[in-house]
């Protein structure tokens, strides 16, 4: 381990990983299974419903979702028990404290591949934050579970700032190699979002999926030679109950108990988009002009991928006209929105074309709200 480098270095983003679940479902799969619920449901109460005493239930449209959200398909850690109307939610066999948990598993497989696309032997490695959306548990930390499946020899936690983790996690590692505390580190984001969407309302159900992404973040002078330089980060939180999910030890009700839809994810999604859009388009040209760099000059946005509208509007307000694939990939239509992993996923599949100088941002937004700005230049 290199770790307590008191000189203080450079952060730079050495390379990335991603793991993806094998399973995926279809917005036909998805609403062809709500549906399903839904008829069960309204037969199921329809004397309430006919005595007007209970309201039935609408449909779902596959139409609907790819028009407002331009998501066509999800990855998720277990399909059959989603998609099975009587269950509607993950589930798999319990695992003995012996055994990798799952969200430490998926972790490990995206940090394999950052560290081998790095070459970089994971004792070289001084700290992991695993920085997510939910924690599988409260302690002892994913971060440290990580850690050890991976042999590192340092120190290890877990951070939550919903779809901002990831950004929030690249500046906390980027400042441990400013300040000296450490020459790599491991940011890695296990999402199973299937956890904490509800598969039963039919607002939300279908935005969400499963995946993990790690970024390693060192000292430019122990990158590899094609590493990208971290020009600059900036971090912001406005407080708001907009996204919100009270799932937590202090609440007694369970989802799938009466009372218990608030512990799952609920958003007032037109308030998000309204309030998020212009505060974020805002942070990333007040973040540019601070840098010096001209934001109509950004070569890529890797934008969070929540909504394919928001993203079209950021762009455009940071671009000064409409971006396209190139300059504002989505990565939306076929994982859907996994949280703070969107940004990275985007970054780490559309990167390798630009050339050496090349200017883009990593950019997150989400409940908080939240949000993070990680402008790169292509080293070389
Ligand atoms: N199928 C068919 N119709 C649906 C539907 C579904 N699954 N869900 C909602 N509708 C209907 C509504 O009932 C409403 O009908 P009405 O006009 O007759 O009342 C209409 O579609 C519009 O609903 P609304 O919820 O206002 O949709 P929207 O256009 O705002 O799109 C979101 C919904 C969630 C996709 C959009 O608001 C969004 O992406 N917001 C930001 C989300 C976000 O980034 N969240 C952060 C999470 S980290």
């Amino acid at each position: 381990m290199s770790q307590a480098n008191q000189a203080g270095g450079r952060p730079v983003i050495s390379a990335t990983g991603l793991f993806t679940p094998p399973e995926a479902i279809s917005n036909e799969e998805l609403v062809a299974s709500f549906n399903e619920f839904v008829r069960r449901h309204n037969d199921a109460h329809a004397a309430a419903i006919a005595a007007g005493e209970a309201a039935a239930l609408a449909e779902s449209s596959v139409d609907f979702i790819e028009k407002a959200s331009g998501i066509r398909s999800r990855h998720v850690m277990a399909k059959a028990p989603v998609l099975d109307p009587e269950i509607m939610a993950p589930r798999w066999p319990q695992r003995s404290n012996d055994e990798l948990s799952i969200m430490a598993e998926i972790g490990v497989a995206a940090a394999r591949e950052a560290l081998a696309r790095a070459g970089r032997d994971a004792g070289d490695v001084d700290a992991v934050l695993c920085a997510a959306s939910n924690m599988e548990r409260a302690y002892p930390a994913m971060g440290i579970e990580i850690q050890q499946a991976l042999g590192i020899d340092g120190f290890a936690f877990d951070m939550n700032v919903a779809c901002s983790s990831a950004t929030f996690g690249i500046q906390t590692a980027a400042d441990y190699i400013c300040a000296g505390n450490a020459r790599s580190v491991l940011v890695v984001s296990p999402e199973i979002t299937s956890g904490h969407l509800n598969w039963r309302d039919r607002d939300s159900h279908f935005i969400f999926g499963d995946v993990a992404t790690a970024v390693l973040v060192e000292d430019a002078s122990m990158a590899p030679p094609d590493h990208w330089v971290i020009l600059g980060t900036r971090l912001k939180t406005v407080f708001s109950n907009n996204i919100r999910n009270n799932f937590g030890f202090l609440n007694r009700a369970y989802p799938d108990e009466a009372g218990g839809a608030d512990k799952l994810f609920v958003q007032e999604g037109r308030k998000v988009f309204k309030e998020v859009v212009p505060m974020v388009a805002q942070m990333i040209v007040d973040e540019a002009e601070r840098l010096g760099i001209d934001p109509a000059g950004l070569r890529r946005l890797w934008l969070h991928q929540a909504n394919a509208g928001m993203n079209r509007l950021i762009a455009h307000k940071v671009l000064g006209h409409e971006a396209s694939d190139d300059e504002s990939p989505t990565v939306l239509d076929t994982y859907g929105n996994t949280s703070s992993a969107g940004s990275i996923i985007a970054f780490h599949l559309h990167h390798d074309d630009l050339a050496p100088g090349d200017i883009g941002l990593i950019c997150s937004f989400g409940a908080g709200y939240s949000a993070g700005t990680v402008f790169v230049r292509k080293a070389g």
